[in-house]
């Protein structure tokens, strides 16, 4: 793991036992965030991404089973830890923002209750913590934040409650925020505001941000680097403006076609990549995204794909159009 790593996910395989079947959801994921970088996940739904990041914080389905690989963070193998080492890192070193705010807030107590309870691990008098959560509301920009404190959660709007959940989560100044669709569920203005305030909250707490999303117009207005994610496979990953601009992989190609905000020509429908995921209790052979992709060869039908430079510094992706020493290939 290099000096300047914060988190290091090494060949990381993920199954879910589903009626009598395992289900191969993660399989041999790389991922690697320096501190202060915001890296975005992105991929269909259904890909892994929420695996992935819950396999972060340890917050994993309980009929999840990591069966190989590490996730290195600050010295620790996170994917070995027991369930009360997890809790000591989880909400201090490392926290999360979830799609919809109710999953981490409690409806029947006050938020100033909540935002105090989360610093019971600090040596503060009970007004100190009050100040600590009024100005952390403040932050996030909770109006009248004093007052608020007294409030419960339904007296918030939905932008206010993500508000509210984002301040929470870096109340203890994590090294690491993990972000899983956390503007999926607000309308287009809303959402705006929270990656602004997100971008200028990295900024303050100088923490890094894995932000999974399948919006890519968030992820390129807030993300400094990119994971492309397809069926349990991370298929590219590189430099924000290399994978929006030089995509090398099919499948983010075919993600960037059908993004709305690149479609130039009036529409009615709104296109979708053709064809389905495959099947992960059996995942195929040869490269995962085969039997979707416009581009696929013989080879590709019989031998997985590592990964390749792409055009950028540290630009990768697993696709072997992309294998310099092969002959006649494409
Ligand atoms: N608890 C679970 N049990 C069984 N299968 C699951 C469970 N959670 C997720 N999956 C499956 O794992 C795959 C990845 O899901 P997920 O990580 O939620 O994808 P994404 O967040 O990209 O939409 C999907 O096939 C999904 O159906
Ligand atoms: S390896 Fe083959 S099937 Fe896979 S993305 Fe590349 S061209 Fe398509
Ligand atoms: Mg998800």
């Amino acid at each position: 793991m290099a000096d300047d790593t914060l988190l290091s996910v090494r060949d990381l395989s993920i199954d879910f036992s589903t009626a009598g079947n395992r289900l191969h959801a993660l399989r041999n994921v790389d991922l690697e965030v320096s501190p202060g970088r915001i890296v975005g996940i992105v991929g269909e739904s259904g890909c892994g991404k929420s695996t992935l990041a819950s396999s972060l914080i340890g917050l994993l389905a309980a009929n999840a089973e990591i069966v190989s690989g590490a996730i290195e963070f600050e010295g620790q193998d996170l994917a070995r830890l027991s369930a009360g080492q997890m809790r000591a890192v989880r909400g201090r070193r490392i926290s999360m923002v979830f799609q919809d705010p109710m999953t981490s807030l409690n409806p029947v107590v006050t938020i100033g209750r909540q935002m105090t309870d989360i610093q019971y691990r600090e040596k503060r008098s009970a007004a100190e913590k009050r100040r600590v959560a009024s100005d952390m509301l403040r932050t996030v920009g909770i109006p009248d934040a004093e007052s608020r404190l007294s409030a419960y959660p339904h007296q918030f709007s939905g932008g206010m409650r993500q508000r509210i959940c984002i301040g929470m989560a870096l109340l203890m100044e994590p090294a690491l925020l993990i972000a899983d669709e956390p503007t999926t569920a607000l309308d287009a203005t809303l959402e705006v505001q929270v990656i602004k305030l997100l971008k200028e909250l990295q900024r303050q707490f100088g923490c890094a941000i894995v932000f999974v999303s399948h919006h890519l117009g968030t992820v390129a207005e807030l993300c400094d680097e990119v994971v492309v994610m397809y069926a349990g496979e991370v298929v590219e990953r590189g430099l924000v403006r290399d994978i929006f601009r030089r995509p090398s992989h099919p499948y983010t190609q075919a993600l960037l076609e059908c993004d709305p905000a690149r479609i130039t020509a009036p529409t009615r429908k709104l296109p979708t990549i053709p064809g389905t995921l495959p099947n992960l209790v059996r995942p195929p052979n040869g490269c995962i995204f085969r039997e979707r992709c416009p581009k696929a060869f013989a080879r590709c039908a019989v031998e997985a794909p590592p990964e390749y430079s792409g055009a950028g510094a540290g630009h990768r992706a697993r696709c072997h159009l992309l294998d310099e020493t092969a002959e006649g290939t494409a």
